[in-house]
Order: structure tokens, then sequence, then C-alpha cells
């Protein structure tokens, strides 16, 4: 009997839990021009992108604990529209686009959510997020005080938001969300829309608050933002970023940490050092809320990568790697550089602007001092190629080139940033972050999944060239490559047959001239093909192509392999000149 008391009991403490909110106790989110405000106090935020389509639902748990453990608060992630809406009215919450597991993970990690919902994302994503279905809709033009833009954009913002709500997903549900994104950049084209652009915005940032998400609204690299949406910054520096009213903080919703790949581009690299610089100095002039775009970059899968140029890979150089390991020494001097923000956490929330000292000519302290004795300061110099000795508070400090010194306690220097593993050691799993090297991470240390998902036998198929399909037709022009293909493939094959007769090839003898394929425009990839022969091959955005070729007497078939490389519209237009 006692037993089967117990077990009641047990039940019935689980379901008040959940009725008190999933995963934390609910609280309220508001700003003042200093912070974000969680459940009444002042926060310095760090945030980490991950885009959850970029990674496997299996991969979700360790790349969430992993920020975790590098000393994240929040995970961002943009939504996306054309994966979650493939046709018109039919949703996909499922496998890579199970939105609402992963921010269930989030929060089950005790860690905070920032959706960007956009809905036009860019992200390097396949058309920006937008479906393609979105182009066939009558009278529509994107991103504009447009009627039918505005209602499917609405209709989709809305879902989003009521079914975040309806999983109790909300921090006043004791859900982990905590900020929402409407639009994405939107500032850098308004001015192109003319005055119809400024109209989609404010209706825009007004239909988001009119949703009653109970969260704040940001909407990034966007000066004229109305006063209730708060407007953010996005590039690799942002200390110095004022927002339009000193109602609100200082949020930088994209820190580029590193940069998508190109076809053909190097893989780009930022040094470790100057992204610890842009954090610490971003928070030494008064920022509170920093965002790494990305902390995880991650993989296009199948057809996402967006065009006209964006490889498979979105690794973004980000400190953790594609394939979900620590990439390091970034995530470690990161963890550190959190650690030691976390430790001014209280001078910083305390003060609502620092006390200035210019230490040298291009050396300067901000210190956050309060109640008397209490105190944190920031340390700089931003001379690139020489180490200064400054005095502070009576005491002398050596501030390597391009560097900031966190001093917590206004003495003692927790943190530089140019200084590489030379903090405290700090044991994370299965990999000492005191053993820093300039080499890359350790795989051999770290197996987080089980990769047998690869097929381990590669398979090739030859293909016919031309219009083979039960899906070819005829049609005399050149077709929006679009328009036909709906994006269910990147590839239109074109094919036509021409009679060339004694006269023609007479003639080319006679004025010593030779047939010759003129492709007025094109974008992004054609192939050429004459009678199944391999000619050529032409990439770029709108360029002309003229190819030589061979062709006989009699007829003569001429094959093109239109291709998108992301998603872009193809126009094609073909003149044959003898
Ligand atoms: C959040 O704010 C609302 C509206 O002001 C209030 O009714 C509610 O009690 C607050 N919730 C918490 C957890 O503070
Ligand atoms: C400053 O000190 C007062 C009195 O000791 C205390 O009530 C207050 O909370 C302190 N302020 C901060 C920001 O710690
Ligand atoms: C489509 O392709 C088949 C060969 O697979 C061909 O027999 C047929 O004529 C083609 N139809 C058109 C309209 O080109
Ligand atoms: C797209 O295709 C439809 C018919 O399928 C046609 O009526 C329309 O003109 C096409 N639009 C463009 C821009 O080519």
């Amino acid at each position: 009997m006692g037993i089967k008391f117990q077990w009641v009991c047990l039940v019935l403490t689980v379901q008040a839990l959940i009725v008190a909110g999933e995963f934390f106790k609910p609280f309220n989110v508001s700003y003042d021009g200093r912070a974000i405000i969680i459940d009444g106090k002042r926060r310095m935020l760090i945030s980490g992108g991950i885009h959850y389509p970029r990674a496997t639902p299996e991969m979700w748990s360790d790349l969430i604990s992993k920020s975790k453990e590098g000393g994240v608060d929040v995970i961002e992630t943009y939504v996306f529209w054309n994966g979650h809406e493939p046709v018109r009215g039919q949703y996909n919450f499922e496998g890579r686009y199970n939105i609402v597991k992963f921010v269930k993970q989030v929060g089950s990690s005790g860690l905070y959510l920032f959706l960007r919902i956009g809905p036009y994302v860019c992200a390097e994503w396949n058309f920006g997020g937008f479906p393609v279905w979105l182009r066939d809709i009558p009278g529509i033009e994107f991103r504009t005080d447009n009627i039918p833009f505005k209602e499917e954009m609405q209709r989709f913002v809305k879902k989003i938001v009521a079914l975040m709500r309806e999983e109790s997903l909300f921090s006043w549900q004791g859900g982990p969300i905590i900020m929402l994104q409407i639009e994405n950049e939107y500032g850098n084209i308004e001015s192109s829309y003319g005055p119809k652009g400024k109209a989609y915005m404010r209706w825009a940032a007004k239909m988001a608050v009119g949703l009653d998400a109970g969260v704040p609204w940001v909407m990034c690299k966007q000066t004229d933002a109305p006063e209730y949406i708060i407007d953010t910054c996005n590039r690799y520096y942002c200390d110095g970023f004022k927002p339009n009213s000193k109602k609100k903080p200082i949020v930088w919703t994209e820190h580029w940490d590193g940069w998508y790949t190109n076809w053909g581009d190097r893989v780009p690299h930022r040094p470790t050092e100057d992204i610890a610089f842009a954090v610490a100095r971003f928070f030494q002039r008064g920022g509170s809320f920093q965002n790494y775009y990305m902390y995880f970059g991650g993989t296009n899968f199948g057809r996402t990568a967006g065009g006209p140029n964006i490889i498979t890979s979105y690794d973004y150089d980000a400190p953790i790697d594609e394939y979900g390991l620590l990439r390091q020494p970034k995530w470690g001097h990161l963890k550190d550089l959190h650690a030691a923000i976390k430790l001014c956490e209280p001078a910083l929330v305390a003060v609502n602007s620092p006390h200035y000292i210019k230490l040298g000519p291009q050396q300067e302290a901000h210190v956050y001092s309060y109640n008397g004795s209490k105190c944190s300061a920031f340390l700089a110099n931003i001379d690139e190629h020489n180490s200064a000795t400054v005095k502070f508070r009576n005491q002398a400090y050596i501030l390597p080139p391009w560097s900031v010194s966190i001093l917590p306690d206004c003495r003692t220097t927790a943190f530089n940033t140019a200084k590489i593993g030379v903090q405290t050691s700090i044991k994370t799993t299965g990999l000492d972050v005191a053993s820093y090297s300039n080499d890359p991470a350790p795989l051999k240390l770290m197996a987080p999944y089980e990769v047998d998902y690869i097929s381990k036998t590669w398979k090739f198929l030859r293909e016919p060239i031309g219009a083979w399909s039960d899906s070819n037709f005829t049609y005399q022009g050149i077709l929006e490559h679009l328009n036909v293909t709906k994006d269910h493939s990147d590839y239109l094959w074109y094919s036509t047959r021409i009679y060339i007769s004694d006269e023609d090839i007479s003639y080319w003898e006679e004025n010593q001239a030779s047939p010759v394929l003129t492709i007025d425009s094109m974008r992004d990839f054609v192939c050429i093909f004459v009678n199944g022969q391999f000619k050529g091959s032409a990439k770029g955005k709108w360029i002309k192509v003229v190819e030589p070729v061979d062709l006989i007497q009699g007829h003569n078939d001429i094959t093109l392999l239109s291709q998108t490389v992301g998603l872009q519209v193809i126009y094609l237009v073909l003149f044959f000149c003898g």
C-alpha cells in the first residue's frame, strides 16, 4: 500500500511541474536603454547561432550542450519558410524541420532561444527562405507594400508564433523564447522600394507586435525601426553602434565570426583573437547582447544552398565545426572570454554608462564602478601593430596590439583577447583546452555521433543527354527556368534540331567562317552538347556565351543543360550565326 501511494504522489508532482512551464518558471522579458531584462533583471547575454536544418536532429542536443559549455546563454536561429511549407498550405515540421523539438531541446538544456522568423531570412539559403510557389501568386511583389505578399507573410509568421504558443515555448509560458525578429536586413534595400518600402517596414513591425507573442521583437540593420522594435547591428565589429533610441539596448544580432564559402573561392578564416577583441570591445562600450553568426554553421543539405554560389558546407569557420567538433583554439578562447565577461556582469548591469578614461593615443579604458567599491574595467589597445604599457589606477598594464584586457575587479587581468591558451586551464569533454596549439582540432578525441548513415558504397548513373523524361514538352522559344522546374530540380534540358544544307557548308568554306553558338544572356551554368558530344560549358551571372560548334551536313542536335547553382532565375536566349 505504502509504495503504491508514493507512486501516485510522484505522478501528481510531475503533472504540476508541466503546468507551471516545461523548462523554466515562467518569466517576462523586457528591455531598457541598457540591456535585455529577464525576469526583472538586466542581463549581459552571449548568444550562439545554430540553424536547426543545417544539422541533423541527432546532432542537436550535442551542439546545444557544447554551446552551453562554451559559455553561451542563448541559441539563435532563423526560421526556414520554404522548408516548413514546401507546398502552399502543406506544412512540414518533421526531421530537420522539427523546430518544436529543437526549441524544446534548447529549453531543456537551460538555454534561452532567439527566434528570427523573417520570413525572408537571406541566410545563404535557397531563395532566401521564400518558397518558390510564392512567385506564382498573382500580382505578388516581394518585400514591399503589396497585399498578396503581405497576406502570405502574415499567414506564415502567425503560424509560427501560434505554434510556439501552443507548445508553451515563450518565456512567460515557461519556455526558452526570449526574443523574436521580423524581416531581415530590410534597411539595406528599403529605399529602393521608394515610399512603399517604408510603408511595408512599418506594416511588418506592427503586424509582428500585434501577434501578442509577449517577448521583444527586433529588426536588424533597420535604423528607422519604430519605437517599439529594437533596431540591431549585423557586422564584424559593432562597438560604437547606437540604436535609434536611448530607450533601446545595444544588441548585436550577427557577429560574423567567419564567413560562408563560395564555389572556387578560398575558405574564409577569421582569427580567434580578432573575434575575441570584437566581443570584448562591444561589451566594453556598452553592448548588452551579442550573437555569434554562426556558433555552429553546419551543412546545406540537399538543395538548400542559396544562389548563386554557395557551397554545400556552411562551416563558417565557427567555434563548432561542420561536423559538430570543437574548433580549437576558437571555441576554448571564446569560452574563457565569456567567463571573464560573466565576472563583470554585476558591474555591467549596474551602470548605465561607463566612465571613459583616455590612457594613450590609441588606448582607452571604460570603467563600470558602482556602490563605491565595486568595479569592473576594460582596457583596450586599438593600435594594430604595437603593444602599449598603460597606467590605470596607479598600476601598469601591458596591452598587446589590437587587444582588450578585462579586469573584473578593476585590478587583475582575468583575460586578454590576444593571448590564446594562457588563460586558466579548463577541462572539457575529452579535450584539455589549456593544451592549445595552432593545429586543427584533434578529431580523434571526439566521436559525438555515429556516422553509419553514410553510404559505404558509391554508385553512379549515366544519364542520357537531352529531354528524355516523361515531362518533356515542345515549346517555341526560351522559357524561364524557374517557371518550368518550380525548383524541384536544378536542371532544365533544351533540345532542338537544325538542318544544315550543302549551301550552308559551302558558304562557311567560301567565307572562311565557322558556325558559332551564341547565348545572349545566361546564368548560372550551362553545358552545351552537339550531336551528343559535350562541346563546352559556361558559368556566370547574366553573361554572353559564344561557343564555336562543328555542324555537319544534315540534321544536327543542339542540346543545352541549363543549371541553377542555388536558386536564381535563368534566362537563356539563343541565336545561331553563320
Ligand atoms: C508578466 O507580465 C504580465 C503582464 O504585465 C503579468 O500579468 C505576469 O504576471 C508577468 N509574469 C511574470 C512571471 O512575472
Ligand atoms: C548597492 O548597495 C546597496 C546598499 O548596500 C544595495 O541595496 C544595492 O543593491 C547595491 N546595488 C547593487 C547594484 O549591487
Ligand atoms: C519526349 O521524349 C521521348 C523520348 O524519351 C520522345 O519520344 C518524345 O517525342 C519526346 N516528346 C517531346 C514532346 O519532345
Ligand atoms: C510561366 O508559365 C506559365 C504557363 O505555365 C506562363 O503562362 C507564364 O507566362 C510563365 N511566366 C514566365 C515569367 O515565363
